[in-house]
């Protein structure tokens, strides 16, 4: 996959560097470019913002150096992805998807945001990572972009999966435990230690309806459970 970054400050990439996209990266799974799209202005101060037509408050990142910087990118049909607090939620699903692409755009904002035709031209995608404001789109665009190429292939290495994440099931992953089985005398559940595959199943699918019921209870409507699922959520409302 390749992933090209409209941003003003590049340095704020530093994250993806390390870790499990520093390892898609390395392993070839990955090619990251990141465009400063203030070296496209034309301007003599290399401006990139404006006032609005109309008043209000803020600057607004003008049209020229972002088109510029656009045509300049090599591509076929990426997709072009912004990062605004006024674009629909980014998901697991979202992630699923874009993780089938071959090419995506991301478009940082700043500011007030863009010049509209920037969204209506450029855009195929508008997200937003949830329902606050940040100062800019770079953090939005690191969280899409990390939880997008860890699903990419070998990515995650063979120690670990994704099939099992939350959201992935629909549901919230349930609890996981590791050695010692008795810290401090907290004890892991005892059907962990039980070698019962079957009982260690329907154990860890009813910690995650309690788990979703308590916290996410939003995601219960579409997660396609099974009769036994909606008996167990039955028997927690009871
Ligand atoms: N830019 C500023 N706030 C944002 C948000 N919540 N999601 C995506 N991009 C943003």
């Amino acid at each position: 996959m390749k992933i090209d970054v409209l941003t003003l400050f590049p340095d704020m990439f530093a994250p993806l560097d390390h870790s499990i996209v520093g390892r898609a990266r390395t392993i070839g799974q990955l090619e990251v470019n990141y465009i400063n799209f203030r070296d496209y202005s034309t301007n003599k101060h290399q401006k990139v913002d404006d006032y609005p037509y109309g008043g209000g408050a803020g600057m607004l990142l003008t049209p020229q150096p972002i088109f510029d910087a656009y045509d300049a990118i090599e591509k076929t049909r990426p997709r072009v992805i912004i990062t605004t607090p006024t674009g629909r939620p980014f998901t697991q699903r979202v992630a699923e998807e874009w993780a089938k692409e071959d090419h995506l755009i991301f478009l940082c904002g700043h500011y007030e945001g863009f010049d509209q035709r920037i969204h209506d031209e450029l855009a195929t995608d508008e997200v937003s990572i949830g329902d606050f404001v940040l100062t800019g789109g770079e953090l939005a665009a690191m969280v899409m972009i990390d939880a997008t190429v860890r699903l990419l292939p070998d990515v995650l290495g063979a120690q670990a999966s994704h099939e099992d994440d939350s959201f992935s099931t629909g549901l919230l992953e349930y609890p996981h435990y590791t050695r010692p089985a008795d810290f401090r005398g907290l004890k892991v559940p005892d059907v962990l230690l039980s070698g019962n595959h079957a009982k260690i199943e329907t154990w860890r699918r009813e910690q995650s309806l309690l788990r979703t019921h308590r916290r996410r209870p939003d995601l219960l409507e579409q997660a396609g459970l099974t009769e036994t699922d909606k008996k167990f959520l039955e028997s927690l409302r009871d």
